[in-house]
């Protein structure tokens, strides 16, 4: 049995339902997993071929439940390239939670203001994203039982989940900004010149996660809606350093605005 095999049938084993959604929740809004009712909690440490989170302010565990009557797996923690990890690593629990059933994949992470409109705060619905890593996921030999050599990224953020995302901003009257993802990998911060360059071609928010995972999951099939929650601006847009503290704290301080935001989509899902 392949690890992937092994580890779907060690969760899968486990389960009564089938969970429709995956949420891969960020670094400072783990908390919507504890929303989850009836929660099974999974450390990854126990699922045969996870790997381990490190990073602190990562529980690292599957929460799996309920969630606004939508059947939902939450991963309280991600997985990082700049941690070490293989993009194989990275992205196998997205593999394994396709192989369990979800349908959707809600991405969200904490990332830097690039579009100096936004403000620290505010919550970004992702409408494109770039890999400015030259790292893929997908290189390598294609197992075509997973997903086509050569899959299409033209809309890699589904429309349908994006128009449900502005029309739930709306009724909310959150003020949901849009724009384009870029992915670096860390575990630097940027430069106030690489800010500016990313400005330049197109980038509204920066960060070190998210585009791995929507990759393998377009692979895979699975309808993704990305959320940024922008928790500083990026370097040299304010004249101040960036410290992963204030990232944290900032993402703290929009817990409800995100919690409302997410659990409402998910309702209107249900
Ligand atoms: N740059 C990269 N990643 C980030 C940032 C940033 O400014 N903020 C949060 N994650």
């Amino acid at each position: 049995m392949t690890q992937l095999h092994e580890a779907t049938a060690f969760i899968k084993d486990k389960l009564q339902v089938t969970p429709k959604v995956g949420l891969i929740l960020g670094s400072g809004l783990g908390m919507l997993a504890d929303e989850i009712e009836n929660p099974l909690k999974i450390k990854y440490d126990q699922i045969p071929g996870f790997p381990v989170s490190t990073v602190e302010g990562h529980a690292g565990q599957l929460v799996i439940g309920e969630l606004q009557g939508v059947n939902v797996i939450a991963m309280q923690g991600r997985f990082h390239f700049y941690e070490g990890y293989g993009l194989d690593a990275v992205t196998f629990p997205v593999r394994v939670m396709k192989q369990l059933g979800i349908e959707k994949l809600f991405v969200t992470n904490a990332a830097g203001g690039v579009n100096e409109s936004f403000e620290p705060g505010n919550l970004m619905l992702i409408t494109d994203h770039i890999n400015n890593t030259g790292q893929n996921p997908l290189m390598g030999p294609n197992d075509a039982e997973q997903g086509v050599r050569f899959p299409d990224m033209s809309q890699a953020y589904d429309r349908k989940l994006q128009a449900v995302a502005k029309a739930v901003a709306r009724d909310l009257s959150l003020d949901l900004k849009e724009g384009v993802y870029v992915w670096n990998t860390g575990p630097t911060y940027e430069t106030p010149a690489e800010i500016r360059m990313l400005q330049t071609v197109g980038g509204d928010a920066v960060g070190m996660s998210t585009v791995p995972e929507v990759i393998v999951a377009r692979h895979a099939g699975l309808e993704v809606l990305g959320i940024s929650c922008i928790s500083n601006m990026a370097a040299g847009i304010l004249d101040q350093p960036l410290n992963h503290e204030e990232v944290i704290e900032t993402t703290e301080k929009v817990r409800e605005d995100f919690l409302g935001f997410v659990k409402t989509i998910l309702s209107r899902l249900a």
